[in-house]
């Protein structure tokens, strides 16, 4: 064995990482799909505190004061807005990159703690129609699975114009996923890789897509809330564009948002934090005189009651999670992490999505690996999930004397960082400076 020159300085710029990638592509000529959000290090939700009340505020009683969670969401147009018991949904993950059992489960889950599920490019499958309480219908550049019958049995409507993972690219189902089932519903030969769309083929901006959404309203009578989901980049105009067009309610994913699959240079180098698009989506809202009544959704790297409340106390309406689901699903858990290494892989990594070998039964349309997921078992712990992400975004919200989480606001928070100080427009601990603002 070669020991280690110690002289040998490691490289900032062309460290191992660098090194490694670089020797893989030349070996190869592929470049790397991969599964989840961004891995590098970005200013999150981590770098903020709150302000628990003490003699300036009055913090209210674990036990005996309440803190409401309710919230009404897209109630400016649609005759049957959605009315969820806490203000986290889970977001649009297709049929194709998930299995059958698991998109049933994410309905049961849901359901049970009175929030919405949200289908994905692939379409709507019976079993996550039958099991959710408060289903939202993906409409998508592929329009994979689109049809109006469905757009007629969904609670409500979401535009997708792009996801945080790859604003402005489509996104892909590797061959291995495109069964029978999935080919069927999606129109597509069996077993061929799959590339979604990056745009819409029947509108080019704001003013033909408020035409569109007119019709979507039409075929649906009126009654749906009509979503927008944007990838977080330009949020500010983007987000005063969907309100233009007419969205009830906009959904903005940041680039730590999670994907099935897609490049790696995209989901690392494309979009802003999610930290920084949540002020800039509040900004255009507020200047349109409609927050609070046009609704704001965040996604992109929640994992906690703390992210949640922390999502809230600076604007948004609801928050929406992916791959936190899936974990409380059981995916990639280390009862199977013999399986994952024999992939490759390892539990707890989310790379291989679109590889379709999930022994959890979660990412994969294996019907023999499926069965490995059962959807009542896997809805009882996403439901328990859900529980304590809404116990701990409570506990937070009281502590800041607050009644209702809705009630949370940037006022209740302080930055640990500079870069978080400047992005969440929230002053840096201990300082009244919030930069390039004061
Ligand atoms: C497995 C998987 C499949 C996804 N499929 C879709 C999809 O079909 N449509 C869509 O708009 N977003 C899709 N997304 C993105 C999610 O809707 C959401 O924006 C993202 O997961 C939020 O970030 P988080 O995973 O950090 O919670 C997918 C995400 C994952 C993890």
């Amino acid at each position: 064995m070669t020991t280690p020159n110690p002289a040998l300085r490691e490289s900032a710029t062309f460290d191992r990482g660098v090194i490694s990638e670089i020797q893989r592509a030349a070996e190869t000529g592929i470049y790397d799909i991969r599964g989840w959000g961004a891995k590098r290090k970005l200013p999150h939700f981590d770098d903020l505190l709150f302000l628990g009340a003490s003699m300036s505020r009055y913090p209210l009683e674990g036990y005996r004061e309440k803190c409401d969670t309710d919230v009404v969401l897209g109630d400016r147009n649609a005759k049957f807005p959605l009315h969820l018991d806490i203000p986290i949904t889970i977001a649009g993950m297709s049929f194709g990159a998930l299995s059958g059992q698991a998109k049933e489960a994410l309905g049961r889950g849901a359901s049970e703690v009175g929030t919405s599920t949200t289908t994905g490019d692939g379409g709507m499958t019976p079993e996550e129609r039958g099991q959710s309480k408060n289903l939202v219908y993906q409409y998508l550049p592929s329009r994979y699975g689109m049809n109006p019958d469905d757009l007629r049995k969904a609670d409500a409507i979401e535009i997708v114009l792009g996801q945080g993972a790859k604003p402005g690219g489509g996104g892909m189902l590797l061959g291995q996923k495109i069964t029978e089932r999935v080919a069927g519903m999606r129109t597509l030969p069996m077993g061929v890789d799959q590339r979604s769309a990056c745009r819409h083929p029947d509108w080019t901006g704001p003013d033909d897509l408020a035409i569109k959404i007119i019709e979507l309203r039409e075929i649906t009578n009126w009654e749906k809330p009509i979503y927008i989901k944007v990838g977080a980049t330009r949020t500010y105009y983007d987000v005063k564009l969907a309100v233009k067009a007419g969205a009830d309610v906009v959904v903005v994913d940041g680039m730590q948002g999670g994907t099935a699959a897609t490049q790696d240079v995209f989901i690392e180098h494309v979009g802003i934090p999610t930290l920084a698009a949540i002020p800039q989506a509040v900004q255009a809202l507020q200047e349109l005189g409609v927050h609070r009544k046009v609704h704001l959704i965040v996604s992109g790297g929640i994992r906690s009651g703390a992210d949640v409340a922390k999502a809230m106390a600076l604007g948004a309406d609801a928050v929406a999670i992916g791959t936190a689901a899936l974990i409380a699903l059981g995916d990639n858990s280390p009862r199977y992490a013999k399986q994952y290494e024999e992939l490759g892989s390892a539990a707890g990594f989310y790379d291989d999505f679109q590889a379709g070998k999930d022994p959890a039964g979660i990412t994969t349309q294996d019907p023999e690996l499926s069965k490995n997921l059962d959807p009542v078992e896997g809805g009882r712990r996403l439901a328990n999930y859900l529980r304590v992400l809404t116990m701990e975004a409570q506990t937070l919200a009281r502590a800041c004397g607050k009644s209702h989480l809705r009630n949370l606001e940037p006022e209740d928070l302080v930055a640990l960082t500079i870069e978080a100080s400047a992005m969440a427009r929230v002053p840096l601990a201990g300082t009244n400076w919030i930069p390039g603002r004061y």
